[in-house]
């Protein structure tokens, strides 16, 4: 075995040696990707308790009721936020609120809203909640099919209707919540699964676009309404 593989060795055109040095750095950077791994979804700490202060904390969660959006927002509940969810079909947002209600005893509200819709009156979408103590706003609503059915496949409306949902409608809706979030200490609005996408080199551009969806900037300091 050992002797097919020193044919093979000789066969090749470059020096045994450099071949060595590129095998052992190769190595090396998988076993690093891979430590990397095991640190970011095994052993690092979660720094989310840092947004639970003041009176019951809150956390407001957009596109909650499926998928990542769900997910993220069962997952605060579970780390002791209360929370307030964002979706457009009621009876499915209800049956997320009950679903994650039935896992502990804080608050779950939530309000409906199109994202796409550019005629909301984003003040009187927020009202409701204008008192809570939210700490944490996860702008998970956005994305569109543009990249695969082409931009020529879309009306005029449905593409307004895209930019709204994916820039206006985070925007507006942060806007409206920043005198609520005037005691704010830091803004927040990640995910798991954007920092998993920020993570693989290979999504880089699918986080580079959520990243720009992330919401309040970190060093965002609510100024009241003048
Ligand atoms: N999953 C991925 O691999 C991936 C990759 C890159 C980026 N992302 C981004 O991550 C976010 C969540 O993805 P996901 O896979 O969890 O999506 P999803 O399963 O389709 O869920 C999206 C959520 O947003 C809601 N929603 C969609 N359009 C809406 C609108 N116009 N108004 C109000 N609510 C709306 C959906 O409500 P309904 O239940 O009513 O549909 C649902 O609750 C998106 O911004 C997406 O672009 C995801």
């Amino acid at each position: 075995m050992a002797a097919a593989f020193q044919g093979v060795f000789d066969s090749l055109p470059v020096p045994p040696r450099l071949l060595t040095v590129f095998c052992g750095v190769y190595a090396a950077y998988q076993t690093r990707r891979l430590l990397d791994f095991v640190w970011f979804y095994c052993l690092r700490p979660s720094s989310v308790h840092r947004y639970i202060h003041g009176p019951a904390p809150y956390a407001l969660v957009t596109g909650a009721s499926d998928g990542i959006g769900k997910g993220v927002a069962r997952e605060l509940y579970e780390h002791g936020f209360n929370l307030v969810l964002h979706g457009r079909n009621e009876e499915k947002l209800r049956k997320v609120a009950d679903e994650i209600r039935a896992r502990g005893n804080r608050d779950v509200r939530y309000f409906i809203a199109d994202a796409s819709d550019p005629s909301h009156d984003f003040a009187k979408l927020v009202g409701p909640f204008a008192n809570l103590n939210i700490t944490v706003v996860i702008h998970n609503v956005g994305g569109s099919s543009i990249a695969e059915d082409g931009i020529d496949s879309f009306t005029d409306a449905s593409l307004a209707g895209i930019v709204h949902q994916n820039a206006m409608f985070p925007l507006l809706l942060t806007r409206a919540l920043l005198p609520s979030l005037a005691h704010l200490r830091q803004a927040w609005a990640r995910h798991r699964s954007i920092r998993r996408l920020r993570y693989r080199g290979h999504y880089a551009p699918a986080a580079r676009r959520l990243r720009r969806l992330e919401g309040v900037p970190p060093r965002a300091r609510a100024r009241p309404r003048q």
